[in-house]
């Protein structure tokens, strides 16, 4: 009986694991096949040693550094953008090779084309210290939907699609929520939709999920 149970999980993990693969082997983030990824999936962002603690996730990228042009003046990488988005910008913003990872800084290879959006963020739609998501209702200068928050993290929740905010330390110390690369967007591509997006945005509905409109 136990061993049958055991066997049972272990099959459950497999499939759990194959399926996970199989939405980022779908995606653009499948970078196997290029020379510059040691024709690896994950090895461009993970690593299971010797990863950089500081940014956690078992990190193994090169990070931005970048000051970037953002909605309001000028920011950096280290106090205006989250967490996470740092590290989509790390290659998204064009100044960190693809292939300088596991310490490698001589890398060639960079996003290329509309992939690249550059250190001009202004063009883009605002995420960190640009996207303070108020936790307040009294806000209406983006018409917000209401935000639930538990701890560290917050999302919100309309007509059944789910965004989640991210965790930004503002300049007096304290932790709010914000707009990051990953409250519209899944890097492992979990839904396998257009563009990697948490869900479909058909209908606007991504945008319509943080904006009463
Ligand atoms: C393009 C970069 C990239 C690739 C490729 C990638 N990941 Fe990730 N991974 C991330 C980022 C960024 C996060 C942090 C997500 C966040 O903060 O929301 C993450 C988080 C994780 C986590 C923590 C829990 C979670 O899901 O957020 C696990 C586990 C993980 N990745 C496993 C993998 C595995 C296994 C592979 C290869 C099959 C892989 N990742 C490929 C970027 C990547
Ligand atoms: C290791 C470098 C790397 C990291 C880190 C990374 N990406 Fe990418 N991303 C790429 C490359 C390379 C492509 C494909 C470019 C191409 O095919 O021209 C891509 C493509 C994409 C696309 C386009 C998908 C499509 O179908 O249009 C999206 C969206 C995207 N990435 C979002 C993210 C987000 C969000 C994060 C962070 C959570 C992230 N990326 C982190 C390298 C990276
Ligand atoms: C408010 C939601 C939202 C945020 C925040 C966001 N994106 Fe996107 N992103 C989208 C949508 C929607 C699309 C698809 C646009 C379309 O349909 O043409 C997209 C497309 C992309 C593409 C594909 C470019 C193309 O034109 O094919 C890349 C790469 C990308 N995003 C990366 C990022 C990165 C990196 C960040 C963080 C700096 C980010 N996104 C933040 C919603 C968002
Ligand atoms: C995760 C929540 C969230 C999602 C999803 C989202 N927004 Fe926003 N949006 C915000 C926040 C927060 C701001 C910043 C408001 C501020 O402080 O000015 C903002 C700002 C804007 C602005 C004002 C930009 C400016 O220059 O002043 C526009 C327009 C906008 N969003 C459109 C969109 C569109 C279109 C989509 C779908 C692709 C979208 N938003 C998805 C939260 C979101």
């Amino acid at each position: 009986m136990r061993t049958a149970k055991l066997v049972l999980a272990a099959s459950v993990l497999a499939a759990l694991a194959a399926s996970a693969n199989g939405q980022i082997a779908l995606s653009d983030h499948n970078f196997s096949g290029y020379g510059w990824s040691d024709n690896q999936i994950c090895k461009p962002c993970h690593t299971p040693h010797g990863s950089n603690e500081t940014v956690g996730r078992l990190w193994n990228h090169a990070l931005t550094t970048a000051t970037y042009q953002m909605h309001r003046g000028t920011g950096t990488a280290t106090v205006n953008i989250d967490s996470s988005s740092r590290l989509c910008l790390s290659c998204h913003d064009g100044t960190v090779a693809l292939d300088n990872f596991g310490g490698r800084t001589t890398g060639t290879n960079f996003v290329a084309g509309e992939k690249n959006i550059g250190t001009n963020l202004n063009n883009d739609h605002p995420i960190g210290s640009d996207a303070i998501y108020t936790t307040s209702t009294t806000s209406t200068s983006y018409n917000p939907m209401t935000v639930s928050s538990t701890g560290t993290s917050a999302s919100v929740v309309f007509a059944g699609n789910t965004v989640r905010l991210r965790p930004w330390v503002n300049s007096t110390g304290a932790t709010q929520f914000v707009v990051g690369c990953s409250s519209c967007h899944t890097v492992h591509n979990t839904g396998n939709f257009d563009h990697m997006l948490r869900f479909s945005n058909s209908g606007s509905a991504l945008c319509l999920t943080c904006h009463i409109k």
